[in-house]
């Protein structure tokens, strides 16, 4: 049987980028996906871009029974985890669903995991696990802070789960890939990210902007202590994301433990340098209002990511400008992201 990299989560915004570069380096991969934040035609799209055809299950990380017929039918060596949700402001309306899909699905996933002896994990983590960090660039062993949502709670505890998990029997081998801010998408622009409902990050909210979806862009917040009053935040092609997973899968294979990467670029820009970059690259105006401050935002991080070039010889490739070219060339050829305007509107209709 052929060796297999199970990818949960692989028809979302990373998981289809990275099922991509595990493609292309020669990884047989399985997707597995519940579809409650994506749809068909990404994993349709990976075949298109990758000409094979994608071995997918839609199904959710919390169904035992779906999971051992998979670990069962497949010979999987490594396991990459994306799937969970992602919204931090869902998450303070709905925080039981956040632990049930984040924490109880890794848990679920971990045990069938272990019951067939595959101890390989790479787990998409997140800057958010720092906190309102002490100083920045942010090194991996400054130690956790206080997340400011259930989002962010549910991803520290996993991370704690995962080191408990990894402390107890020397064969796993897990990655937390802290994720500072994904932005960007495939050159191709077939892939890209595609929010169910209003966006709340400032990426797809800007580039919603330029494409006439939203009538103009919400500045939260222009008085913090930084050089021009808006947020700095450490912004990271998904396609050098998406490469940082191989790498993590290389090493995952001789280093056994918990490891902890930040995956970021090491430079921060601020909310109205985005607008500012936006503009110059795309030649499009945003027209934008500063409004107060969104609340847990906090005022500035970015990433130390040296650690991640020692032990993955893995550094972010892509400049700001390549990261808004892509994101904007992603939203001007899908204005409506994955699904086609005439569903869009039965949608909104119905
Ligand atoms: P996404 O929503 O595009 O992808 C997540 C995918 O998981 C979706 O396709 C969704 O349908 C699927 N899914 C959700 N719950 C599931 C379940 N119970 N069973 C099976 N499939 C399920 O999000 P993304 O931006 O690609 O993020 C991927 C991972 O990275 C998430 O765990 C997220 O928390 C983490 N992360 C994202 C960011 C970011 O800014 N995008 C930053 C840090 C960490
Ligand atoms: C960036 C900056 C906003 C929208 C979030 C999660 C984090 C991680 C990445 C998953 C902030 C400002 C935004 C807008 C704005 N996700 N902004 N107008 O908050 O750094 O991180 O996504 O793990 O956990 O918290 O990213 O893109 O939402 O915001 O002014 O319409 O843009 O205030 O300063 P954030 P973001």
């Amino acid at each position: 049987m052929q060796k297999t990299t199970l990818i949960t989560g692989g028809a979302g915004y990373i998981g289809s980028h990275t099922a991509l570069s595990l493609i292309d380096a020669g990884h047989h991969v399985v997707v597995l996906d519940n579809l409650c934040n994506s749809c068909h035609e990404s994993i349709e799209r990976l075949e298109h871009l990758t000409h094979t055809r994608i071995e997918f299950v839609e199904g959710d990380i919390r169904d035992t029974p779906l999971l051992e017929a998979i670990f069962s039918h497949y010979d999987i060596e490594a396991v990459v985890h994306f799937a969970g949700l992602k919204s931090v402001a869902n998450s303070v309306c709905q925080p039981l669903d956040y632990y049930a899909n984040n924490v109880v699905g890794t848990l679920n996933l971990c045990q069938i995991m272990a019951r067939f002896n595959v101890f390989n994990l790479v787990f998409s983590s997140s800057a958010t696990v720092y906190g309102d960090p002490p100083k920045t660039p942010i090194v991996e062993d400054c130690g956790t802070g206080t997340p400011a949502s259930p989002y962010g709670r549910s991803k520290l505890m996993v991370e704690q789960l995962l080191t408990d998990l990894a402390l107890s029997e020397p064969r796993w081998s897990i990655a937390l890939l802290r994720y500072f801010n994904p932005i960007g998408a495939h050159e191709s622009g077939l892939i890209g990210e595609d929010p169910n409902g209003k966006p709340n990050n400032l990426l797809p909210c800007l580039t919603q902007v330029a494409i006439g979806r939203i009538p103009q862009l919400t500045v939260f917040g222009n008085d913090y202590p930084t050089f021009d009053g808006t947020c700095v935040r450490d912004y990271i092609h998904v396609v050098d994301l998406a490469e940082g997973h191989l790498k993590a899968l290389q090493v995952l294979r001789e280093d056994h433990g918990i490891h902890i990467w930040n995956l970021g670029t090491g430079i921060g820009y601020s909310v109205l340098q985005i607008i500012r970059s936006f503009e110059d690259v795309t030649g499009i105006t945003i027209p934008y209002q500063v409004a107060p401050r969104r609340a847990g935002d906090i005022a500035q991080c970015w990433a130390d990511a040296s650690k991640a070039q020692r032990d993955l010889g893995w550094c972010a490739r892509r400049n700001l400008a390549q990261m808004i070219l892509d994101s904007w060339r992603w939203q001007s050829s899908n204005p409506f992201g994955y699904r086609h305007q005439a569903e869009l509107l039965t949608a909104i209709a119905r």
